[in-house]
Formats: structure tokens, C-alpha cells, sequence
């Protein structure tokens, strides 16, 4: 696949942005276009995506359109879809979206992927059924991607869970994560699952040995029935005292892995049938990126739109506020998602890289956000395109006088949320602000001065995904749409999107400091780290 820049679309793009792009106006925009919000929305399965608020027209994202064709972007989809070894660094195939297909489709592993899956959601649901004793509480022992997708779905799937068990998600190796879990267990109640691809990262390991030695501690006997482990190194598993191991392959990468045996707590928590329609929300999204033309097809499109927002705009962040309180740790989970992907600084050849790559993502629910750093969105120097996640319906689980006050209180989040969209974009002069009173204000301060600390600059960026209602499936959609758009800027930046050689240093590093908090020895050291260890040893 050719590099972005390496294209004469590139030179075109920048001409494009020269003329047109850098001035953009979204006010204007809309005043001139009544169609525009028509022209540029779109339908993807489980959601509805308002592209209108973003600074392009229909020439930018022809060119974009232009620019990913003559790339090749489709050709570099299919050869993923296929299980080609597109993860070159480590010579493996990325098939994540064969973890999705249904049992028969004609899709790479399928018998296997089937067969893993059935024996998962099977020991799920006999935890559920007490056949591994009375278990209480289910503890989940992993970190990165053996973490955040199972623990943000868990708990995205509040109205979806099964009464009687109860979850718990340890990843830190700071034991102020694990204490306050273990206080509230009885040894003879809890299931632990230890979730390491690998078997060997250190926060994990050093975990699930204090819950192990915890658990012998405070009664329990039978470590082999009370651990079980997701891993695909099962002899690390079974070296641990672990007999039960659900192992999976090395062509699924840990920041997608959720949809494997590592999504065993989700399984547990919502039962087989939602674990399988959040498969076939996924399933559905996979389709959509496969075959539809790009001009319709959503993941492709908010791919070039961050690469236009990064590599033309220099915009170096994009903020996501879900109006949905079970998706606050969607933020965390994309940071993985995108930031360990696209992370990168060379090419598929190992060339320095002439441009940006990911942008910082970061965020919060809404509207919380809206009262803590929404005020940098609105008036900072830096522009921040943000996009918000609506869920039209909601789905309290509340009855009597309860519900309808919910039900306006959904009101009210889905106005604030179409309000914060609205604001970033119109914005307001100081000429504006010079008409109104703000009871707040200084009596005393010039009008034009104070006019001028509460104007908006506008024209601020953004996207509305809408969801029906959070559930499994829409859920499985909306992390699938995630994942590709990814795909399809580290595709274009000529990235290997699916390696992760940047966690390495700092994880020898930690190794080689360890021993030194004991011998306080701090020969070699630069003088920054010398002190740090004196202070922090002594
Ligand atoms: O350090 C980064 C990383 O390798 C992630 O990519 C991965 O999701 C995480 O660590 C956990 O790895 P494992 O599942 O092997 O414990």
C-alpha cells in the first residue's frame, strides 16, 4: 500500500486545504448548504453518524475519497480481512474480525474460533450455575487490553447483567487496586480469572501470585477449581497451578481482544446470548467496512477525517464525550485502541515519518466533562474536534415516578449534549456578547473588555454518533466502527498499526531498576533517576 504523502492526491489535498480548507467556515457552511446535514450523515449498522459539523464539503472529502483509493486502502482491507500477515514486525496475521463471524461463514479459523468460543460460554455459564462451587464473586486479573475492553463493556452492559454475581476488575500492580477487591471476599466464594495473553506481563502476574497466596491465606485449598486463566500461553497458566485455561491465538492482538476467551467476564455477566449479539453487532460493523463503497462507508470516513484534522488541520487531539453513563471507560479503552495502533513515528520500512500519526484521545462522560474541561473546548487557544456518542433511548431499569423522572432527566442529557455540539460550532462575538447581561458579571470591568471574555471563537469541529439504545449488539457496532477507523488512518500513514514496540523500553527498564530499590545501588544512573531512587528506596 502506498503512503499517504506518497501520492499526488497528497499535493492536491494541500493545495485543497490552501485555498479552501484553511479558511473553512462551519457557520457558513451550514447557511449556504439547507441539504448539508442530509449530504453529510450517514447509516452504519446499529448507528447513525452526523458528519455535518466537521470542516469538509463535498470537495475535501472527494479528494480524501481519491486519496485512500489511490492508496490502495480497499486492497490493504481485503488482505487483512483474509488473514494476510499484515502485522509485519511480528509476522502475524490480525484477524480479530474472524472472532466475530458466525459459526459456517466462510471466514479464516472458523471451526476453531467456534469451538473456543462454545467451550467459554459454556464454562460461563456453569460458573453461573454453581457447578464450580457457590461462587459470589468473580475477580478478573489482567491489564491493557486483557482489561479495558472487558471491564468498559461489563460495565456498558449495566441493564444486560444477570443478577447474582458480582465482578471485579483488578489491573494495577499498585495494591491499592487488589486490597480494597480482597477485603470484600470470602476465599470459598470467589473465582479468580487471571487474563494475560502472554503469561508473563509483570503487574498481572504479580497479582494474580498476591490473590493466589491470598487465597491459600484466608482458607481457600483448591487453587486449580478457584483460578482459571485466558491466556494463549497455557503453560505459564498451568506452571501457575492453573488446570483451567481457555488459550487463543497469536493473530489476535491484545488491544482486540475482548471478542476472544479474554472476554470470559463478559460472558459471565451477561450470558451467552448478549456475549453472541455483541459479536454480531461487531459482525455487522465488519460487513459494512468490507463491502460498502466508500463514499457510504462510515469507518473509512472518520479515518480520513482524522487524517485530515492531523495532518492538514494540525490538530493534535480528538476529545470523546459519551452522553451515556456506562460508556465513561469507553475513553480509557480507545486510548489503547488508538494510541498503542497509531502511535507510531516510522513506515512499514522503517522510515522516519514526515507527519503526525495518532492524536491524543481523551475525554470523560458527558456531560461531566462539560463542567470540568468543556471551558478549553470552548475557548482555548487549541481546537479539539470532539465527538459525542447520543443514545436515544435509555434504559434505566426503573418503574413508577422514578421512570418518568429518568426519562426527563434523559431529556435534559440529550439536550446538553446537542447544546455542547451546537456551541463549539456557532460560537458568539463579542458584538453578541455586548447585548447581554450576564448577572455575574463585574459592574465595574469595561462592557467591550468582559464582551471580549465571553465571546466563543466557534467553528469548532465535531461528529454525533447516535445509538438506538446500548445494548450488546449496538455496543459490538460502535467498538467495531472503532477499531476500523483505526485501521484506516495507520493504514494511510503507512504504519504498522498492530505492534506495539513502544511499551518495551520502559518494561526493561523496571526490570533493571527493581533490584537497585533493595541494594540502593545507583551506579550508571543519570542523576535525575539516582535521586529519585535515593528518595524513594531510603
Ligand atoms: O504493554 C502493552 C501490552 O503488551 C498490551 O499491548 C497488552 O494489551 C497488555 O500489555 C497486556 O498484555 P498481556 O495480555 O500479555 O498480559
Amino acid at each position: 500500500m502506498k503512503r499517504c504523502d506518497h501520492s499526488p492526491v497528497w499535493a492536491q489535498l494541500q493545495a485543497h486545504f490552501a485555498a479552501s480548507g484553511r479558511g473553512f467556515d462551519l457557520r457558513e457552511a451550514f447557511a449556504a448548504d439547507a441539504g448539508r446535514f442530509e449530504a453529510l450523515s450517514f447509516e452504519a449498522p446499529e448507528l447513525f453518524a452526523d458528519l455535518s459539523k466537521n470542516r469538509v464539503d463535498g470537495a475535501t472529502l472527494a479528494l480524501l475519497l481519491q486519496l485512500a483509493r489511490d492508496c490502495g486502502l480497499e486492497a490493504r482491507r481485503d488482505e487483512l480481512l483474509a488473514g494476510a500477515p499484515v502485522n509485519h514486525t511480528e509476522g502475524r496475521a490480525v484477524l480479530h474480525t474472524a472472532l466475530r463471524a458466525p459459526a459456517g461463514a466462510a471466514s479464516p479459523f472458523n471451526a476453531e474460533v467456534q469451538a473456543s468460543l462454545d467451550a467459554m460460554l459454556a464454562f460461563a455459564q456453569s460458573v453461573r450455575r454453581g457447578e464450580r462451587g457457590e461462587i459470589t464473586d468473580v475477580v478478573h486479573i489482567g491489564i491493557g487490553g486483557s482489561d479495558l475492553g472487558p471491564a468498559m463493556v461489563v460495565q456498558a452492559l449495566e441493564a444486560d447483567r444477570l443478577p447474582g454475581l458480582r465482578l471485579h476488575f483488578v489491573s494495577n500492580v499498585d495494591g491499592h487496586d487488589l486490597a480494597p477487591v480482597l477485603r470484600q471476599l470470602d476465599a470459598r466464594h470467589t473465582l479468580f480469572v487471571i487474563a494475560s495473553k502472554t503469561f508473563t506481563t509483570q503487574e498481572t502476574l504479580a497479582n494474580a501470585q498476591a490473590a493466589k497466596a491470598w487465597f491459600l491465606a484466608a482458607g481457600g485449598t483448591d487453587v486449580a477449581r478457584h483460578f482459571v486463566a485466558t491466556s494463549s500461553n497455557t503453560a505459564a497458566a498451568a506452571a501457575f497451578g492453573i488446570d483451567t485455561a481457555f488459550g487463543f491465538w497469536d493473530w489476535v492482538g491484545g488491544r482486540y481482544s475482548l471478542w476472544s476467551v479474554i472476554g470470559l467476564p463478559i460472558a459471565i455477566a451477561v450470558g451467552a446470548e448478549n456475549f453472541r449479539a455483541l459479536l454480531a453487532g461487531a459482525h455487522a460493523m465488519d460487513q459494512h467496512f468490507a463491502s460498502t463503497p466508500l463514499e457510504r462507508n462510515l469507518p473509512v470516513l472518520l479515518g480520513l477525517l482524522d487524517l485530515w484534522y492531523r495532518n492538514f488541520h494540525g490538530f493534535t487531539s480528538r476529545s470523546v464525550a459519551p452522553y451515556h453513563q456506562g460508556l465513561r471507560r469507553l475513553p480509557a479503552y480507545l486510548q489503547q485502541l488508538e494510541m498503542e495502533s497509531n502511535g507510531k513515528g516510522v513506515d512499514l520500512e522503517g522510515q522516519a515519518l514526515p507527519y503526525g500519526t495518532s492524536p491524543v484521545v481523551w475525554g470523560e462522560a458527558g456531560t461531566n466533562g462539560q463542567h470540568a474541561y468543556f471551558q478549553m473546548l470552548h475557548q482555548g487557544t487549541d481546537v479539539v474536534p470532539v465527538e459525542f456518542i447520543a443514545v436515544k433511548h435509555p434504559r434505566h431499569g426503573a418503574s413508577g415516578e422514578l421512570a418518568e423522572r429518568l426519562a426527563d432527566q434523559h431529556r435534559k442529557l440529550l439536550a446538553n449534549c446537542l447544546a455542547q455540539s451546537q456551541a463549539l460550532m456557532q460560537g458568539k462575538t463579542a458584538a453578541e456578547a455586548l447585548t447581554e447581561k450576564a448577572p455575574t458579571a463585574s459592574a465595574t470591568l469595561d462592557r467591550e473588555v468582559l464582551a471580549r471574555h465571553r465571546s466563543f471563537p466557534g467553528n469548532r469541529p465535531s461528529t454525533t454518533l447516535v445509538l438506538e439504545a446500548l445494548t450488546p449488539r449496538s455496543l459490538g457496532a460502535l467498538i467495531a466502527l472503532y477499531e476500523h477507523r483505526v485501521f484506516v488512518s495507520g493504514a494511510l500513514w503507512g504504519i504498522n498499526s498492530f505492534d506495539q514496540w513502544g511499551v518495551e523500553l520502559g518494561k526493561a527498564l523496571c526490570n533493571q531498576l527493581l533490584p537497585r530499590f533493595e541494594s540502593r545501588d545507583a551506579m550508571g544512573l543519570d542523576g535525575s533517576t539516582a535521586g529519585l531512587l535515593a528518595r524513594l528506596s531510603a
